[in-house]
Order: C-alpha cells, then structure tokens, then sequence
C-alpha cells in the first residue's frame, strides 16, 4: 500500500470510529438496527460503483471466497452467505464469454437438468441465478474434496473403496431410471460432502443428457474425459447407461490400483472392474441393479 493510500485508509478508519461511537450512544432498539441494515446495504450498493474489477457480491447475498476452477469454458468460485457465513459452489462462464450463446444455452440445460434431480449422492442444484452481467450460475452446495485430489492424496482401504462404489451405483441407479446418462463420469466430477471422503456425490451434469436428446442436437462441441469415456462414446456414438458403466469400471480400476493393499491384494474388486470396462457395452453388466449386485457378492466373499 503507497503512502497516499494509507493516510487515505486512515481517515476512513477514523470516520468508520466516529460511526461507531455515534451508533453506541444510540438507544439500543428497532431504530439502531433499521441504521445498521441500511448502512450496510448503501455500503453494498455503493461498493460496486467504487470497485473497478468485476463484482465480488453475488446477488447482494454471497462474497467470493476464491476462484477454484477456470477454464475456456467454466468458471466455479467459492461463496460464503454474508449472513449464514455457510459455503457454496457457483459455476458460471468465464466473464469474456458472457455473450457466447452455445455455453449459456449449455449451462442452463444443466441447471434445468440437474436443477431437477433429488438423491444423498448427486450434488444438488440450489438455484439457477442470473448475474449482473447476464450469465446464467449454478448455485450448489461447497464440496470440500473431489476424488481427484483424495486419490491424488491418500490411499483408499478396501471397505472405503466399496463404500464409493456404492455410492456411485446408486446415485447412477437413480439418474438411469430418471432415463438420463451422466456420460462424463470421471474423478475431477465426483465430490466428497465432507474431509474424510465418506460421502460421496456427482457433480457436473455438462455432458448429461435425457434419452430422447442428442449432443448434436444442442450444438454440443466438447467431450467427455478420455481416460474415462467408454469406447463407444469416444467413437461418436450416442452415450447410454452402461457407458456410465464403463467409467465406473475405470475409476474402480485406479481405486483399486491405489487402495493400502495395493492392487493385487483386491482380486474380486478388479475382476469387478474389468467386467465394467468391456470394450463391447453388451459384455458389461446390464444395468447398474445389476453392477451393484455384483458389487455385492465381490464384496460379502471377502468380508466387506
Ligand atoms: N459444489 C462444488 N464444491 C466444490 N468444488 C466444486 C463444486 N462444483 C465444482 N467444483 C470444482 O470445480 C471443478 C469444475 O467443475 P465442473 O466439473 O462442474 O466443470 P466442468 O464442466 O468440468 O468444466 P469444463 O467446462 O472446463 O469442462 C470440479 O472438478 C471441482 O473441482
Ligand atoms: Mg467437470
């Protein structure tokens, strides 16, 4: 800070005393409480005006904790209700592609999509908000961990690894039956609700869709994570349940991999994955009821 800012920060912090002083001596009562409330909103009314850089209220309701995730398409910010101080995700578009019409028709189709969905293990849209500036944001409630980063970061036990894995097949069990598939399954997109990843959630509907939709149909131009996509999708084709499927099979493979036994000591949970990668999607199980009971014998024939 220059010397012209401090003195000027100074004399603020001085002004900012005598207000405090003057709203002390009021009667304490409806009155003082009625100043404070429109005092702080003129501050959040006027703040915006001073500001030079892109706001950093968010429907006058939340401040932005960081920047978490940026990319040529997406934006996530972390929020904190000013009054709740509680944590939330917002995903929006980077503020240079507010007027690209594709990802704002693309965010919207998820917020309205995954705005619908009710289950513990997906990761609920709480509103689809309108910024000043016109972006559609997806407000979703702070997931302090993705898989990414715990696989990145720790090994898995054997108990945990099927913990996940049924978590997975029943968030999937219920989108399938919905009739959407998520067709971007990946560890980047699957959060943990609390520290010690125990409860598991999906995220990022980008890519979902419902049965009678195409991705050409909506003007869709990315693809889903190739270490994850099944085969078929990689090929063109149109994602359908058990390329959800296949995934699970990729991320039970590198759970597996890194669990604290080490790979070979979890025989039954890598034939599991291996079943869940065929290249052919009809060598996989035929659904996720039918993964989850597999899941299920591997896990009772080795005590899990
Ligand atoms: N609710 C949340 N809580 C915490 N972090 C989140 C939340 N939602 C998203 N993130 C973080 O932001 C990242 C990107 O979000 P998301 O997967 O929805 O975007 P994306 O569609 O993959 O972006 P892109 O357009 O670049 O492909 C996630 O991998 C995760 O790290
Ligand atoms: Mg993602």
């Amino acid at each position: 800070m220059s010397g012209d800012e401090k003195n000027e920060y100074a004399l603020v912090s001085a002004r900012f005393s005598a207000l405090w002083a003057a709203l002390g001596q009021a009667p304490a009562g409806e009155a003082r409480r009625l100043t404070i409330d429109r005092l702080r909103d003129a501050l959040d009314r006027g703040h915006s005006r001073l500001a030079p850089h892109a706001p950093d209220l968010i429907a006058n309701s939340f401040s932005v904790d960081e920047i978490v995730y940026a990319s040529e398409r997406t934006l996530v910010m972390k929020l904190r209700h000013r009054d709740l101080g509680t944590a939330h995700a917002l995903k929006t578009l980077p503020p240079d592609r507010r007027d690209d019409v594709v990802l704002r028709q693309w965010l919207l189709h998820e917020g309205r999509l995954a705005g619908a969905l009710e289950n513990p293990n997906i990761v609920a849209i709480r509103a689809t908000l309108r910024l000043a500036d016109g972006r559609p944001a997806l407000l979703s409630d702070w997931m302090p961990a993705t898989l990414s980063q715990c696989l990145r970061e720790r090994a898995f036990a054997a108990s945990k690894i099927a913990g996940i894995m049924r978590s997975l097949f029943s968030a999937l069990g219920y989108l399938h039956a919905e009739g959407i598939v998520h067709g971007d399954i990946s560890p980047a997109n699957l959060l943990f609700a609390d520290e010690d990843c125990r409860c598991l959630k999906i995220a990022d509907f980008g890519l979902a869709l419902r049965q009678e939709e195409l991705h050409q149909d909506l003007d869709m131009a990315r693809g889903a994570h190739p270490d994850f996509a099944a085969p078929e999708q990689l090929g063109g084709a149109r994602p359908e349940p058990r390329s959800d499927l296949y995934a699970c099979g990729r991320i039970l493979h590198e759970l597996v991999e890194r669990s604290d036994a080490g790979g070979v000591e979890l025989p039954k949970l890598s034939a599991l994955a291996e079943q869940l990668m065929q290249p052919d999607p009809a060598d996989r199980p035929h659904d996720t009821m039918a993964a989850a009971a597999l899941l299920e014998d591997q896990c009772r024939s080795c005590d899990l």
